[in-house]
């Protein structure tokens, strides 16, 4: 049977990704790089530099694949989901497909398989679509959590207290939010449209790589400097990816 391993490979820093992860991808047969077009070509040259560094196997062979564009034309969100995950699937049994029976593949994704990512659902999509059989197993990464935790230097909770894990698009429509709310995936600036001046807001972008920045304070006070630095840096970079801890509250302040 084929043997697929889904590898955590971190956010930007080749030095986030473990030895267990090293390991997997030398006894891989096929390492398959996504790449997701020019303006991202960015995050798929991390993952050349991490092969580049880390596969010492001349056996190991580099496969690229192109992920499709999600077409959001006339359609909802979810049904514009779930139709490119049903093309990605389509690219996955290919893939597969081009293992060697008993071969080992192993996917690359962007910080941890567990944390706003599909690739887990996706290859359950693939073997229901008649890939041939695999044994399937994960080796976790270093998430865009812990690496901006790390680099502001702060643990993500306030003591006893819940940490929220959402989307820019949920923050603005839900109304309620946990004491300290991590937010992904912000095309929007959201954080800049809510009315709570006094929350205190953890910004990075580029976490783990050299053009990393952090950015934090009160959010009356910097929201405008980091929607400024932000589209600077976008503009620069042609892309960006960005993430946030807004905080409410103290240690100890309900007792
Ligand atoms: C599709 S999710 C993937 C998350 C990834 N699986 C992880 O473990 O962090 C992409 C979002 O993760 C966050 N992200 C990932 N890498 C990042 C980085 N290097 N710096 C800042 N945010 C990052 C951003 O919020 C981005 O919109």
């Amino acid at each position: 049977m084929r043997q697929i391993s889904i590898i955590g490979i971190g956010t930007g820093n080749p030095e986030h990704v473990t030895i267990q992860a090293i390991n997997v991808m030398n006894a891989a047969d096929i390492v398959f790089i996504p790449t997701k077009g020019v303006e991202k070509d960015g995050l798929a040259e991390v993952r050349r530099d991490i092969c580049r560094r880390y596969v010492t196997n001349a056996a190991t062979r580099l496969v690229e694949f192109a992920i499709p564009k999600r077409a959001t034309a006339g359609k909802t969100y979810v049904e514009s989901v779930d139709d490119w995950h049903a093309a990605i699937a389509g690219s996955y049994v290919k893939l597969i497909e081009g293992l060697p029976e008993g071969g080992k593949g192993a996917f690359l994704v962007w910080g941890d398989p567990s944390l706003y990512d599909s690739t887990l659902r996706i290859i359950e999509r693939a073997r229901q679509a008649g890939a041939p059989e695999f044994e399937l197993s994960v080796i976790p990464g270093i998430t865009s959590i812990q690496a901006l935790a790390a680099s502001h230097r702060i643990p993500v909770n306030l003591v006893g207290k819940p940490v929220e894990i959402t989307t820019a698009r949920r923050l603005l429509a839900d109304n309620d939010r946990a004491e300290s709310t991590i937010v992904m995936l912000d095309g929007e600036q959201a954080f800049s449209k809510i009315d709570d001046p006094d929350a205190e807001i953890f910004w990075g972008a580029y976490l783990g790589t050299e053009d990393e920045i952090i950015l934090a304070g009160r959010l009356g006070d910097i929201s405008e400097e980091i929607v400024r630095t932000r589209a600077e840096a976008r503009a620069r970079h042609g892309w960006i990816m960005d993430i946030y801890l807004l905080r409410k509250g103290r240690d100890f302040d309900d007792l």
